[in-house]
């Protein structure tokens, strides 16, 4: 009898675990299926005083120096890079003059080592490679959007392609040292 309790408590232990595994694959599964329902999502946007008032709070203290998370904001993705040293330096070397849609580094982020862009292509809206580990960055190690070969450096801006600007820089603020609210 006691034995058969004790079964009973280990398999309600690892029920427990599975849930839990489950339901973190769970988590996991949905933020990919809204990423890459994207464009879906874009058709279904909310009215405009509906999407004036929605932010988005993120917390960036589990994201490393040289990692990249995407969230979404207003049903838009949203690029956030943990820059490393070299990515800063590089970024803040650039002479603006040879610069497309010139804006310097610094202008760009409230804290140097975050960078937060609108994942969106400014030339017809794809949303560019390179938040994964293994996606082709471009020359200039930011992102790289397939569609038609635009290439943006670590402050995402547009060095080489079709794309007219650099990726747009949402509003957000800090809330605490490592968490932002965009929007
Ligand atoms: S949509 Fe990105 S290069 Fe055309």
């Amino acid at each position: 009898m006691t034995a058969k309790a004790q079964d009973t408590g280990a398999a309600g232990d690892d029920e427990t675990r599975r849930d839990f595994l489950l339901l973190t694959t769970g988590v996991v599964g949905a933020a990919g299926a809204a990423l890459s329902a994207w464009p879906f999502i874009d058709s279904m946007n909310p009215a405009a005083d509906v999407l004036a008032l929605s932010t988005t709070e993120v917390d960036l203290s589990p994201v490393e120096a040289g990692q990249s998370i995407t969230v979404v904001w207003r049903g838009k993705p949203v690029f956030i890079r943990h820059r490393s040293e070299q990515e800063i330096t590089a970024a803040r070397a650039v002479d603006l003059s040879t610069l497309r849609d010139p804006v310097p580094d610094e202008d760009r982020e409230i804290k140097p080592q975050w960078l937060v862009v609108v994942g969106i292509c400014p030339h017809l809206g794809c949303i560019p490679l390179g938040q994964k580990p293994g996606q082709p960055r471009g020359e200039w190690g930011g992102w790289f959007c397939p569609c038609h070969g635009s290439q943006f450096d670590t402050s995402g801006r547009i060095r080489k392609g079709p794309s007219p600007t650099n990726l747009v820089v949402p509003p957000y603020q800090f809330t605490e040292d490592t968490s932002i609210r965009i929007g």
